[in-house]
């Protein structure tokens, strides 16, 4: 699958060379490590074959990745950047094996700029750090992907990831100010900076988020902080069926006259997931769905009538009850299970697709129905959940088992996107194309635009070395 790209082989005088520019103790070629960083969270089954790559470098700083960089640019060894290995298309995996670059010893918050209402950082900080460091300075950072616990800033730049804050606060990117990246023949660059406003040649800021490693190596972000709201709540509203939840998330804003933080939807089937999965009751658990509607103000009182408003709201819209998540604890239980679906899902089912697909807000209901129609018609399951607020539904189609699954799976996913694209919906919202979505590009995007995509990518890397067999279709 190489096709016009060839690249050069790990040898010995390479690992000596990047022992002495990076140190010995960052670079290893230990076949357990090698194996445990070949991988993220999309499981083995979803590949025709396991991909391995040939050495593992751990840069301590942008100088030790500008240096790696010169050495493969010069070898044409493929180097794949890896964060925390949470992601879920394929992004970190070394197709062509080569070079892993782990991030985990470039983890340093470098400063909290108060009057200018920014972070800097590296890109092995864990993204919870983040938020924790704003909060203890009474600010927001507003990124919240749900592994944000585990995930590393770089790797949700890279995958632009989403979460549940995107309704009110936009994905990763919107938080992106600037970003210090090593190109493809190891020179150092900067791309934006503090300032709020620049139209001073072309946005490579955004253009980098969710470009997958495929075009720049991030060592450094500045990102944006505001203002941390002083009070929220989680209303957790239960209805008797998807149908009627769905039909309501337009509503709070439209009714409502407010935009929540978050509005997150959980089906039937996830919910008792869920519940077996953490073996615990959980709030709404015999519901036919459930949505969390989050809400924020920095006046107690206003935000009181505001979340009493909605939960009447939501009663007059079907659901049958409200329970207002004000303190801790219980904000706690509530995103305890909505952020524990897609792992009571891989603990539970050994085959199933895990969607990421995007619609327009209104047309959830739409897409819910194609689902749950496809999957029925090709005797299949579906589990929906997800941010609902922004129409990014991560639907899983199950499998039973069987000897065609593989195929059944596949031509439910192509009936999908083909309607999806009808409805002017897309294939991946924040988990990105990585590995494991690039075959199915070609249904969403024209072949002018796959093509921009390749000239972009080799404007940026002519030899094909960044994160090489991702989000590039080159038409193997
Ligand atoms: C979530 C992950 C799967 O939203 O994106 O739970
Ligand atoms: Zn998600």
């Amino acid at each position: 699958m190489s096709g016009i790209f060839s690249y050069g082989k790990i040898t010995d005088e390479i690992i000596d060379e990047l022992k002495g520019k990076i140190g010995t103790n960052n670079v290893c070629a230990d076949e357990e490590k090698l194996e445990s960083y070949s991988r993220d969270e999309v499981p083995q089954s979803a590949y025709d074959r396991e991909y391995r790559a040939a050495l593992l470098v751990f840069p301590e700083s942008t100088e030790h990745v500008s240096e790696v960089m010169k050495t493969a640019s010069r070898e044409r060894i493929p180097v794949t950047p890896r964060g925390a290995g949470t992601g879920l298309s394929g992004g970190a995996l070394p197709a062509f094996g080569g070079i892993v670059m782990s991030f985990e010893k470039m983890n340093r918050i470098l400063e909290l700029d108060e009057a200018n209402l920014t972070i800097t950082t590296e890109p092995g900080v864990v993204t919870a750090e983040i938020s924790r460091m704003a909060a203890r300075h009474g600010l927001l950072y507003a990124g919240d992907p749900c592994s944000g616990d585990a995930s590393f800033i770089g790797g949700n730049i890279a995958e632009n990831a989403g979460g549940n804050k995107v309704i009110k606060y936009g994905a990763t990117g919107a938080q992106l100010l600037a970003l210090e990246v090593v190109l493809a023949d190891g020179s150092v660059c900067w791309f934006g900076g503090k300032r709020r406003k620049d139209v001073t040649g072309l946005d490579f800021v955004h253009l980098m988020a969710g470009s997958e490693g495929v075009l720049a190596i991030i060592t450094k972000a500045i990102l944006r902080l505001m203002p941390a709201p002083r009070h929220s709540v989680d209303l957790l509203a239960a209805f008797p069926d998807a149908e009627s939840a769905v039909a309501f998330v337009p509503q709070i804003i439209k009714e409502g006259g407010l935009i929540p933080a978050s509005v997150e939807f959980i089906d039937r089937k996830a919910l008792r997931l869920v519940a077996s999965y953490l073996n615990t009751e959980i709030p709404a658990g015999d519901a036919g769905a459930a949505l969390i509607i989050q809400l924020e103000e920095n006046d107690a009182e206003l935000l009181e009538r505001e979340f009493e408003e909605i939960g009447k709201l939501s009663q007059s819209h079907g659901a049958y009850e409200v329970y207002v998540a004000d303190t801790r604890g219980a904000k706690e239980r509530i995103w305890q299970a909505r952020k524990n679906v897609p792992e009571a899902v891989s603990a539970i089912y050994k085959r199933y697709t895990k969607e990421d697909l995007v619609v327009p807000t209104a047309d959830v209901p739409a897409l819910l129905e194609l689902l749950n129609d496809t999957a029925r018609s090709e005797g299949l399951e579906c589990v929906a959940y997800g941010h609902v607020g922004d129409g990014n539904m991560h639907c899983t189609i199950i499998s039973p088992e069987c000897g065609d699954w593989h195929e059944r799976l596949r031509a439910a996913q192509l009936r999908i996107y083909e309607k999806l694209v009808g409805m002017g919906g897309t294939l991946s919202g924040e988990h990105g194309i990585g590995y494991k979505r690039r075959e199915y590009m070609k249904y969403f995007l024209d072949e002018a635009q796959l093509e921009l995509i390749r000239r972009v990518k080799l404007a940026f890397d002519p030899q094909n070395i960044l994160n090489p067999g991702k989000l590039v279709e080159w038409g193997e």
